[in-house]
């Protein structure tokens, strides 16, 4: 029998690792025994991160990273391969938003900000993380999506932001099905609704209450939450999973017309 949640000595990058989602996985997964390597652009705050998860015991580093530059995403896993010869899981967490916009008030610039940090650094990423677990001769891999809710199901004024993440869970079930013959699983947590400073704009509004009391739940998520759906994707209690979306939202998305 396998181990349910196993990531002990597992070798886990997480993007986007300076605040929010990406900051508390860092040290679920190394409480679990696995070598978390952080990336984000602002780099104090992954290494303050690096000093708790070290002083509770857990294995963790932190990197530079700008999921929007070819160059800063070759390092970043260049410098993982040489440390430790595997990267097992590769989280694609780092995203922004763009304000409240609708598709008339979104700019240019909006959109090239959102489509490219969300959705275009994901797919880069994952080609330069596939030719490395090839190159390395891994005999496998294991890529998260960090996906929304609103892949799914529309919000009016998150244009760019749910186009992003609807396009990520089409490329999560396209990639595994184009990565399977790697043995690389591809699959995406959808979370809904949880305060971080990505959120914080609606969450914190004047709307917030009444936006609640549209979850079944009526509370929004806190990050344990997510734990649970996170260990299971990435340890090899999933491995016959592949193209998979884990809806982790009290209920949001089967909320009531
Ligand atoms: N909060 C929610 O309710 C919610 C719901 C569903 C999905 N999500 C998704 O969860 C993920 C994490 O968001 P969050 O809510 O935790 O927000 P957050 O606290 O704002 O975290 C976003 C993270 O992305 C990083 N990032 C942004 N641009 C980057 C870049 N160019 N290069 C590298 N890292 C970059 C930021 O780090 P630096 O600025 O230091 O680079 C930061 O660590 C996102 O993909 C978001 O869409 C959030």
């Amino acid at each position: 029998m396998i181990e349910p949640f196993d990531i002990e000595g597992k070798v886990i990058a997480i993007t986007g690792a300076s605040s929010g989602f990406g900051h508390h996985f860092a040290g679920t997964l190394a409480a679990k025994g696995a070598t978390t390597i952080l990336g984000a652009r602002r780099i104090d705050k992954l290494e303050r991160r690096v000093a708790e998860i070290t002083e509770q015991g857990g294995k963790a580093e932190a990197l530079p990273l700008d999921v929007n530059d070819s160059e800063s995403i070759n390092k970043f896993l260049d410098q993982a391969y040489k440390k430790h010869g595997r990267v097992d899981v590769l989280i694609n967490n780092a995203g922004v938003e763009a304000g409240a916009k609708t598709y008339q008030t979104t700019e240019e610039e909006d959109w090239d900000y959102v489509i490219d940090t969300n959705l275009k650094s994901a797919w880069m990423i994952s080609k330069r993380y596939t030719e490395r677990v090839l190159e390395h001769k891994q005999q496998s891999g294991n890529i998260i999506m960090v996906s929304s809710i609103t892949d799914s199901r529309t919000i009016k004024g998150q244009f760019s932001y749910a186009v992003s993440k609807g396009g990520m869970t089409r490329m999560t079930e396209v990639m595994a099905l184009e990565a399977a013959k790697f043995n690389i699983r591809v699959n995406a947590l959808a979370p809904g609704y949880f305060l971080t400073d990505l959120s914080r704009l609606l969450l914190e509004s004047d709307i917030a209450d009444e936006f609640i009391k549209g979850i079944p739940m009526r509370r929004t998520g806190e990050f344990p939450d997510l734990d649970g759906p996170l260990l299971l994707l990435a340890s090899d209690a999933s491995r016959y999973m592949t193209g998979s979306i884990l809806v982790v939202d009290g209920g949001h998305i089967c909320a009531s017309l």
